[in-house]
């Protein structure tokens, strides 16, 4: 796992939490986001987010991550990617997946380029009850 390189796309409340923790146990992370604010700011060493830590985990874990606005090096660089963007509720209570759907869609074009298998895998309301209907495999 240790030469493996992990990407984290969205990097708001969770995700950037999620990216800073892999990079402070010595994972090679690259993080992506569609706001350029919010990326400009983490080339800066800033936190983007108010969380306990993260600021300091910003600066302590220099090292080992990065930040990018390009899709092409999130395919290019990283092995396994996490996508964390909004999933907001819908009338019904279900959850939209529509972030999810524009993220994935930004790297189709890459994904192409590289003999990959990615797995789609979304926790849903009845997910589990769903035998695992809601995860697709794209060759
Ligand atoms: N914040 C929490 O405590 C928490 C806890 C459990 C689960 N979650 C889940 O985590 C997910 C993310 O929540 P959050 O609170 O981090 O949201 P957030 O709004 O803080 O962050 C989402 C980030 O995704 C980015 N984004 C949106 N569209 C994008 C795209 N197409 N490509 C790349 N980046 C994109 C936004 O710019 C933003 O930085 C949601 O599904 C939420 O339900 C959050």
């Amino acid at each position: 796992m240790q030469n493996k390189k992990l990407s984290v796309i969205g990097l708001g409340k969770l995700g950037l939490p999620l990216a800073l923790s892999f990079a402070s146990k010595g994972l090679n992370v690259i993080g992506y986001d569609i706001n350029k604010e919010t990326v400009d700011k983490l080339h800066s060493g800033l936190s983007p987010i108010s969380e306990p830590f993260v600021q300091k985990m910003l600066l302590n874990n220099k090292a080992n991550i990065t930040f990018t606005q390009t899709a092409e090096d999130i395919i290019q660089k990283s092995n396994i990617s996490f996508i964390v963007v909004p999933t907001p509720s819908k009338k019904d209570g279900s959850f939209s997946s529509q972030y999810i759907e524009e993220a994935i869609k930004a790297f189709i074009p890459s994904l192409k380029k590289k003999k990959t298998k990615t797995y789609i895998c979304n926790n849903q309301h009845n997910f589990s009850r769903n035998n695992g209907k809601n995860s697709q495999t794209i060759d």
